[in-house]
């Protein structure tokens, strides 16, 4: 029997793929790339902004003809817009025959065997629940040497624009001693990097369904890990970064010198609209003491435009924060309304012309400022881990690609395969989003 996973959106995401095909793989069943040959399909969906939910929509759609020609094959729609639209889909797509939302996911694997043995049966896996569900222990024989590690699931901010709060229910923080244990056995495995993933990681511990543990502790004992070489967390929400998190950047030395740290807007009238709860001040201060702490500390980040209300003189404070903190890296998005939120029943929405101007003046301020940074990097040498051989292969060496410390993407040649090492680097070139090296 085999099943094609198909995952849209968000790191966390694909980390719950991940783990739903080792688990259906552990059950015996087959992965294959190839659509064509699967008996059924798992989409993981997202729903955080409008167009990847569209996308949802004709990605079912393909599986049409499929199931017209062979009845017995099914598609189950998991993730965001799984627990958003839920049974609606059961309506609109008669081969859709599993919803589940990231709570539901953790019954899954048992589901698709209930579906197998019951033809004409359709489950949904809806309900929230009020702790962290502890999936099956799956890990492959050989773990990647980047793994993301789940350590809380759902979010309790409730920003306006936001829609996670609903897709994926409140904030639960899983036992410190599981997500030590799972660690652990991922290093043993052969991961030399860890990304703890959370919607609001700096929050870890601080909901009624943990084990009490803070984030800061998390870290240190997740640092102690032997064998562990690099260590990253995300998404951070600026309001809960604690001191005691930034004093760690400079006295861990696992901890990777680079944070995705959200601002959305530099406006402080429009982020309190949001409800994000600091100012633009209060987050320059962070980064402020951030590079205190780790004075070669790089920064990410995501921007919102043409937030409801937003005015011209609120769009220049966020290209302001953009120009004084130089992050290496935004992931800028316009607004969309989501089903819900606050955001969606405000009236002042801004023109579509208008947030596509202000996207692209901001995109061409980011640019200039991520090549600016990059160009800063060539000739400089440094470490690089490498994740994968690239698709492309050309000339007499090999072709590689892996990150450095700092979370850029670096391509490089070599002579002999040098996957999953970690491999002293001479940065040649920076392209536009990512650079060159080669191995010293
Ligand atoms: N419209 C546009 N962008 C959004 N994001 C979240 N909700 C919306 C929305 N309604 C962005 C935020 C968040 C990222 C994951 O997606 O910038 O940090
Ligand atoms: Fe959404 Fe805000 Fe929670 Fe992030 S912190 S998931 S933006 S509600």
């Amino acid at each position: 029997m085999k099943f094609s996973v198909i995952t849209f959106g968000c790191q966390m995401n694909v980390a719950d793929s991940n783990w739903l095909i080792l688990s259906l793989q552990k059950r015996g069943f087959t992965l294959t790339l190839k659509e064509k040959e699967a008996d059924f399909v798992l989409l993981n969906t997202c729903s955080v902004r409008e167009k990847p939910e569209q996308k949802v929509y004709s990605e079912i759609g393909r599986f049409r003809k499929k199931w017209e020609q062979n009845p017995s094959f099914f598609v189950g729609v998991g993730g965001c817009v799984g627990q958003q639209i839920g049974e609606g889909f059961f309506e609109r797509f008669p081969y859709v025959r599993l919803v589940f939302g990231t709570d539901g996911l953790y019954l899954v694997p048992d589901k698709i065997e209930e579906l197998l043995n019951f033809p004409h049966k359709r489950i949904s896996l809806l309900s929230f629940e009020d702790f962290y569900p502890e999936r099956e222990k799956v890990f492959p024989e050989k773990a990647d040497v980047s793994v993301f590690v789940n350590i809380m699931q759902g979010c309790d901010n409730f920003c306006a624009y936001c829609i996670v709060p609903f897709t994926r229910g409140r904030q639960k923080s899983r036992f410190k001693a599981e997500v030590l244990t799972e660690c652990k056995t991922l290093v043993e495995r052969g991961a030399k990097e860890i990304t703890l993933l959370g919607q609001n990681v700096n929050s870890y511990g601080q909901d009624k369904y943990g084990d009490g543990t803070s984030f800061a502790q998390l870290l240190r004992e997740v640092a102690l890990i032997h064998g562990l070489k690099r260590l990253r967390f995300t998404t951070s929400h600026p309001k809960d970064l604690s001191l005691e998190v930034i004093r760690l950047f400079g006295e861990l030395e696992v901890l990777c010198p680079h944070l995705h740290l959200p601002l959305q807007v530099g406006s402080d009238r429009i982020l309190k609209i949001m409800g994000r709860k600091y100012t633009k001040k209060r987050y320059l201060d962070l980064i402020e003491k951030l590079r205190l702490a780790r004075p070669d500390i790089s920064f990410t980040t995501d921007l919102i435009v043409g937030f409801p209300g937003e005015t011209e003189e609120d769009f220049k404070q966020t290209l302001e924060v953009l120009q004084i903190v130089e992050f290496e890296n935004a992931y800028s998005f316009k607004y969309s309304d989501r089903p819900g939120t606050r955001a969606e029943k405000m009236e002042n929405k801004v023109p579509e012309e208008v947030k596509q101007e202000r996207l692209i003046r901001l995109q061409a301020l980011q640019e200039k400022i991520t090549q600016k940074k990059y160009k800063q990097v060539v000739g400089k040498e440094e470490e690089v881990l490498i994740e994968t051989i690239s698709k492309r292969q050309g000339g007499t060496n090999l072709h590689f690609r892996g990150r450095d410390l700092w979370n850029r993407v670096v391509n490089i040649e070599s002579s002999r395969d040098i996957r999953r090492e970690l491999v002293k680097v001479r940065i040649t070139e920076a392209k536009k989003h990512s650079l060159v090296g080669e191995v010293r």
